[in-house]
């Protein structure tokens, strides 16, 4: 027998109606009554105010419940501003509605009191895109944010300056007020609260776990609270709390007497082969439980585990490359995880990464390389991965289905299954039952569930979840129950579209309330259709699309039921327009639907050729896609489908990299090389925590205003008559090396030591290098030159200043004599004005624009790869390559570097002036850097520039230097060229 919606809740427990709180913990009204209906339209900068609140269930925007399924992403990670739009709308076309940036200081600011956000700085366009992309905004802009970036995100010349940073230090508070006034005038723009904008939330400080206690750390945080009020952000305000210890939850600082605006938010990057945690409101509870620290507030996950960032250096290392990452955190994996936490009563999701980008320049924090493809749902080249099958999915699910924004737990169930946790979960507004049920084991199984009055057998593939719904609304129909996932539902033209999805071959059976037999016809694939106990039962093995069409039997709208699996759910783009949803089924990706009279204009990508179908509102009768107009006709399953097919992608041709040409550098190692205008070490105290050795002159490169990159030294002295050798000591972050000459004679290279997996996370690396010296040095004056890669500052986790471990050279010694020197020291020249501080170090060639496009170049000797030269040095390398893409294609291109590992050099890799990483042959992984378009030129001329750094220990290449496509779709997004100046254009 079958059992109606209103008495199926009785006979499954389901719990009462529970308080409804505000967020500062008082019993709100405006909650109590905040509707379960239709799903709020997608966020937009439309000119109206808009309230932004939340209660113990959820975001309330306008006071109607929102899941906030947020991916994130650092627009600083992604030199290319066009290329912005094409990420948020990989995004929002997956189901994601918020997207969530840390903003990092010390890419805007090259200086004390200068803030630049033009060009690919610009914060003002990217929360633009993100507003018109439909996507609510989480802004993070620390001022501490961590990310895996240079200092956490400090910029360079804080290292070099007094106070205390993270604390209430009046000298570091002066600073950090002017960073977030800066970034406050932009965030101001965009906050959804004036209608200009999509801003919902703003993050102060990041993991701040370490002075929670100390009156410092209270009043820093009272004091980063007040300060960003006070600039205009109105928007709810949270912080996100490292180890969900229940740190700085409402009431524990002072926020100036404003209650209920201020949200407990915290992260988490549990292990791939554990057990989900429980970290919701439904866990086991304690103020070190996640939520359950703070119950009148909603469950918020500053951050998830979407993959995880790799440090240098491989599989030895304890990094094993991004690969590794996207398969131990795959699509199952999302679904284990990313369920678990909606069924603990998490309402705020974000997903980091989303898309993670390139740490190109010095932007890398020590820990890692410059890919930050981090294993991400969309890769590093902006291809979408099977990862997005489950986001998709479960974003889709959140938008049609707002009975999820606002869940008790029931009581418990049986799974019936040994390796199965089944949650529970009931609205209490409409009656909705939601079950998650994942399997912890390692072979596939069949959970026999109670749902609806039935038992319900359930494949559960190993290590995978599922959500089940029971009494959820499809518009005009009900749902009983259903063993395959809810997707969405909308209604299009006359009809109601409910879509369920699952694994291939999985036979599903899902019920709908249907007091009298209707008609049924299955439109595609097969399907087992019976009438029982006033219900509609469908049994149908998933494959690709299965379509039944409902009309009659009591609802009074038809109903079309699609089923899909993983493929075909991937294949179907809901979106809202002012005039009713649109479905669209067939190409690779829609970017955005419009509907103008009777047609749906549409643009979006393909890769393959594609069908394209729309279920659009009634009165529309034409469709064109990327402008084209295309024959429509009517189907059976109430769409319009185009008559032909939509075309793919056509191949790309990339040219081989000829023409090289070569120039060796490093004149600074030559006896008589100019130093004159070279700073004079001569400073006797630092800012640095490394202390400065008792005698010595400071010589650290921040001190001198030197923060990226490569550093040299000279020191002058007469004589060291009975010095063997000299010893040099010298701090950098891993990788950093020293290269030391004698009066232009190599003395040798260290490498600082190699991290291993219990050291990568170590704070600072120190070691000394000791040259046997010649005996000519013993009489005269002599030049003893040095070279150190510093690679980048550490962060600052613990708050206790390591950003400002020195960076450079400690001390230098003779051993068996003490000659005086006289240091000078050359960092960086001043900060490209377009690229930003992070692009350039001090090389010769850098200081000089060898990285340049338009750099002269024609004298240079012509070289053909791959090398073998052994040289302790640097060398450059440049030539120019033509593409002709063409324009309605969106090609990735990489530039992949291979060679015998054990060749010991690295490469610093300029495209047209712009630094996309650095490349180390024989320490690794990353082989492929990615040339976003727009500073890749894609039609027209493009400028590589190479600076080879080697250690003459071995012979150095480059070995094979080639362009490698790694993705390619026709659509994309229009990209307009990033501005790259030479030595002599202006600036424009
Ligand atoms: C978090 C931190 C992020 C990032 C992440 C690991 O703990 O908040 O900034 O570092 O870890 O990628």
């Amino acid at each position: 027998m079958g059992l109606s919606r209103r008495t199926f809740g009785a006979l499954a427990g389901s719990t009462a109606l529970g308080l409804t709180l505000g967020g500062s913990g008082e019993p709100s009204a405006a909650a109590a009554s905040a509707p379960t209906g239709p799903p709020p339209k997608a966020p937009a900068a439309d000119g109206r105010t808009h309230t932004v609140g939340f209660d113990r269930y959820s975001m309330l925007v306008d006071g109607r419940r929102v899941v906030l399924w947020s991916g994130e992403m650092h627009p600083f990670r992604l030199p290319s501003p066009s290329l912005w739009r094409d990420v948020l709308h990989k995004l929002r076309a997956h189901g994601y509605n918020t997207v969530s940036v840390y903003v990092s200081w010390n890419y805007h600011s090259p200086a004390p009191g200068s803030y630049d956000f033009t060009g690919v700085r610009d914060l003002d366009l990217f929360l633009r895109t993100a507003a018109e992309t439909g996507l609510y905004v989480t802004l993070r802009p620390g001022p501490y944010i961590n990310a895996e970036v240079d200092a956490g995100g400090f910029p360079g010349w804080l290292t070099a300056t007094p106070g205390t940073a993270r604390t209430a230090d009046p000298d570091y508070l002066r600073h950090a007020d002017e960073w977030l006034t800066a970034v406050n005038r932009i965030a101001v723009r965009h906050l959804y609260t004036r209608g200009t904008g999509t801003v919902v939330l703003y993050q102060l400080e990041n993991e701040y776990a370490d002075h929670v206690t100390e009156p410092t750390g209270r009043a820093y945080m009272a004091h980063l609270y007040r300060k960003v009020r006070a600039d205009g952000i109105d928007v709810p305000l949270f912080h996100n709390d490292k180890g969900r210890n229940g740190h700085w939850t409402p009431g524990s600082f002072d926020t100036g007497g404003e209650r209920g605006r201020w949200l407990y938010g915290f992260d988490g990057y549990p292990s791939p082969f554990g057990t989900p945690p429980d970290w919701g409101h439904y866990g086991p509870g304690g103020p070190r439980g996640g939520s359950t620290a703070s119950p009148g507030t909603p469950g918020l996950i500053a951050e998830f585990g979407g993959g995880w960032f790799d440090p240098w250096g491989g599989a030895e290392f304890g990094g094993k490359g991004y690969a590794e990452s996207r398969r131990t955190r795959d699509a199952a994996y999302e679904r284990r995880f990313y369920l678990t936490n909606l069924a603990n009563g998490i309402t705020v999701h974000n997903v980091y990464m989303t898309f993670g980008g390139t740490s190109w320049g010095w932007l890398p924090a020590p820990v890692v390389y410059t890919s930050y493809d981090y294993g991400a749902a969309i890769d590093e080249a902006r291809q979408p991965t099977a990862k997005l099958v489950p986001m998709h999915q479960i974003g889709h699910l959140l938008h049609s289905f707002p009975d999820l924004a606002k869940l008790d737990r029931a009581p418990d169930i049986d799974a019936g299954a040994p390796d199965v946790k089944a949650y529970h979960l009931v609205n209490p507004d409409t009656g909705a039952h939601i079950q998650v049920l994942r399997n912890d084991g390692s072979a596939d199984t069949v959970a026999a569930v109670p749902l609806a009055g039935a038992t319900v057998s359930v494949p559960l593939p190993a290590r995978d979840a599922r959500l089940l719904a029971a009494g959820i609304s499809l518009g005009h129909w009900t749902l009983r129950h259903s063993t395959a996932q809810p997707m969405l539902r909308l209604a299009a033209g006359r009809q109601d579209i409910a879509v369920f999805t699952g694994r291939t071959d999985e036979l599903t059976e899902t019920a709908l309330e249907c007091p009298h037999q209707p008609a049924v016809t299955v439109l595609e694939g097969t399907a087992d259709c019976t009438h029982r106990d006033g219900a509609l039962y469908v049994r149908a093995r998933l494959g690709s699309l299965t379509r039944i069409s409902v009309h009659g039997g009591g609802p009074a709208a038809p109903l079309l039921l699609l089923l899909a699996d993983d493929a075909a759910s991937q294949r179907l783009w809901h979106r809202p327009t002012p005039s009713g949803p649109v479905l669209v089924h067939g190409p690779a990706l829609l970017r955005t639907a419009e509907l103008r009279g009777a047609t749906a204009e549409l643009t979006g990508d393909t890769v393959g050729e594609a069908d394209l179908e729309v279920w659009a509102p009634r009165g529309v009768t034409e469709a064109a896609w990327n402008g084209t107009r295309l024959r429509m006709g009517p189907t059976r399953s109430g769409s319009l489908r185009a008559e032909g097919r939509l075309p793919g992608a056509g191949a790309v041709e990339l040219p081989a990299l000829t023409g090289w040409r070569r120039s060796a550098e490093n004149p600074e190692s030559a006896a008589d090389f100019d130093d004159s205008a070279w700073r004079t070490a001569e400073l006797t105290a630092s800012a640095a925590t490394t202390p400065v050795p008792a005698g010595s002159p400071v010589l650290f490169a921040d001190d001198y205003g030197f923060h990226y990159g490569d550093v040299w030294y000279r020191g002058r002295f007469e004589s060291a008559g009975g010095a063997g050798s000299v010893s040099l000591s010298y701090v950098t972050g891993t990788q950093g090396l020293l290269m030391a000459w004698l009066d232009g004679r190599p003395l040798g290279t260290h490498r600082m030591p190699v991290p291993d997996r219990g050291t990568v996370r170590r704070a600072t690396w120190t070691a000394t290098a000791e040259f046997p010296l010649p005996s000519a040095a013993g009489s005269g004056g002599h030049v003893l030159s040095v070279l150190v890669r510093r690679m980048q500052h550490d962060q600052d986790g613990r708050a206790d200043d390591t950003h400002k471990a020195g960076r450079g050279l400690v001390q230098v010694s003779f051993n068996g004599a003490s000659p005086a020197v006289r240091w000078r020291i050359q960092g960086e020249a001043a900060p490209d004005p377009v690229r930003g501080p992070l692009n350039n170090g001090g090389l010769y060639g850098e200081r000089n624009g060898w990285h340049l496009p338009g750099f002269p170049d024609q004298d240079w000797r012509p070289a053909r790869f791959p090398r073998a030269e052994r040289r302790q040095g640097v060398v450059w390398y440049r030539t120019g390559f033509r593409l002709a893409v063409d324009p309605a294609t969106d090609a990735s291109i990489g530039l992949t570097l291979t060679d015998e590992p054990s060749r010991a050099y690295r490469v610093q890799i300029f495209l047209n002036g712009w630094n996309m990483g650095q490349y180390i042959n024989d320490v690794g992984p990353q082989h492929t850097f990615v040339l976003p378009n727009g500073l890749l030129r894609t039609r027209g001329d493009n400028t590589l520039a190479l600076a080879v750094l080697s250690d003459g220990t071995t012979d150095s290449g480059p070995g094979v230097v080639e362009l490698t496509l790694l993705g390619r779709a026709l659509g994309g997004v229009p990209v307009t060229r990033v501005e790259s100046p030479g030595p002599t254009s202006p600036r424009t």
